[in-house]
């Protein structure tokens, strides 16, 4: 059988086809052979142009849009095959047998012509789409930079687990807050200092950024009977802007109420506190201080991580650092919430997260945090 491909019209071939050229070599759909058996067997000469013609546009088809069109002149319910088979009634008896016999044996013989043509354009079409899509796999991937968390994020969860560590909740609140909670419920008279639109940001009437965290205390409270352990961590903002302040800034509030809380657990849970976050052997020590919202207050210094106690320039000579104030909870706060302050006493501290970082890792300057410098964040 002399599969010539000469003979072939355009469209692609075989040896075109690439990787998988083995499995589709019989090129069935895209060759005529002149020595064809069946073309011996037709003597009219209509069906024998069907027939050629039809072989001729298939192996002519160059792609499947292509090839659908031409079954559809060859094969589909208007082509003339079609239309000569369906009419056989109407041709002379002796003719019907050899037409009916033949034109079925040219419809099928082009239906499977077509079909291995339609396999053949298909893989083409695979073959050429594996081509194009080439990936080459020994490239290097696509850099996707890997941030990091800011050193307040870090440090606010490194407080957190520690206090987790000691049993407590976390809770959260408004940074939006009344004055009532912020100052009033607070034990904070109407004439402090800290109530001044000078030291406050206030949105309303009423209504300002809370300048602490303290005011979860009361919100919490309201809604918790004792025991309660919490801190609330957060933002807080007041109308300040230098070196060791700035208008937004983060803290963590601590409270404690049970029954026979005193000082001692407050000094101990400091400690434990310092110990975890700068180092097993620093100590602590309560001064004197005022807050409305605590009766009697302190504030809590740490042991310099630098001397030891010595002296040095991170604290200024002294010995000691200032990490947070706190106190014991003033009964009139309890007031504000109805707890009853002959059976629970309790303590509360308040510590800003950015103080903490900066004693920590010698950061001496507030307005860093917030820069978004990189050179500084990637240190940490
Ligand atoms: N709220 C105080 C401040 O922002 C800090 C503070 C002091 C919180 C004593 C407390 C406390 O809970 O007991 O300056």
């Amino acid at each position: 059988m002399g599969q010539a491909r000469g003979d072939q019209p355009t469209g692609p071939t075989s040896w075109q086809i690439g990787p998988d050229s083995a499995r589709i070599d019989a090129l069935e759909g895209a060759v005529i052979d002149r020595t064809d058996p069946i073309l011996e067997q037709i003597s009219r000469e209509d069906l024998k142009a069907i027939y050629l013609d039809g072989l001729a546009a298939i192996a002519a088809a160059a792609d499947l849009a292509e090839l659908a069109e031409v079954r559809v002149r060859f094969l589909g319910r208007k082509a003339p095959l079609v239309q000569l088979l369906r009419s056989l009634g109407e041709l002379p008896v002796e003719e019907r047998p050899e037409v009916g016999r033949v034109g079925n044996l040219v419809r099928r013989t082009l239906e499977a012509k077509a079909d291995a043509r339609e396999r053949e354009l298909e893989s083409w079409k695979l073959a050429q789409t594996l081509e194009h899509d080439r990936i080459d796999v020994t490239l290097p991937g696509r850099y996707s930079p890997l941030g990091r968390l800011h050193l307040i994020t870090q440090t606010r969860r490194e407080i957190e687990d520690i206090f987790i560590g000691m049993g407590y909740e976390i809770a959260d609140g408004p940074q939006v807050e009344t004055e009532y909670y912020n100052f009033e419920a607070l034990n904070t008279p109407a004439d402090h200092p800290a109530r001044s639109l000078h030291d406050t940001f206030f949105v309303s009437e009423g209504i300002l950024l809370r300048t602490h965290t303290s005011p979860m205390q009361v919100r919490y409270m309201e809604k918790h009977r004792p025991p309660v352990h919490i801190i609330v961590p957060g933002a807080a903002y007041r109308r300040d802007s230098d070196a060791t302040h700035t208008p937004m800034f983060h803290q963590v509030e601590g409270l404690v109420v049970d029954e026979g809380i005193t000082l001692a657990d407050l000094k101990g849970t400091l400690e434990t506190f310092a110990r975890a976050m700068f180092g097993a052997d620093r100590r602590v020590r309560l001064r004197p201080h005022f807050f409305p919202f605590t009766e009697p207050s302190v504030e809590v210094d740490v042991s310099c991580m630098i001397c030891d106690g010595a002296g040095c320039r991170l604290c200024k000579q002294t010995g000691w650092l200032e990490i947070l104030g706190a106190g014991m909870v003033d009964p009139n706060v309890f007031g504000f919430v109805d707890y009853d302050p002959e059976l629970y006493t309790g303590f509360a501290f308040g510590m800003g997260i950015e103080r903490i970082a900066m004693l920590k890792h010698r950061v001496n300057d507030l307005r860093l945090f917030f820069e978004n410098d990189l050179r500084f964040l990637r240190q940490f």
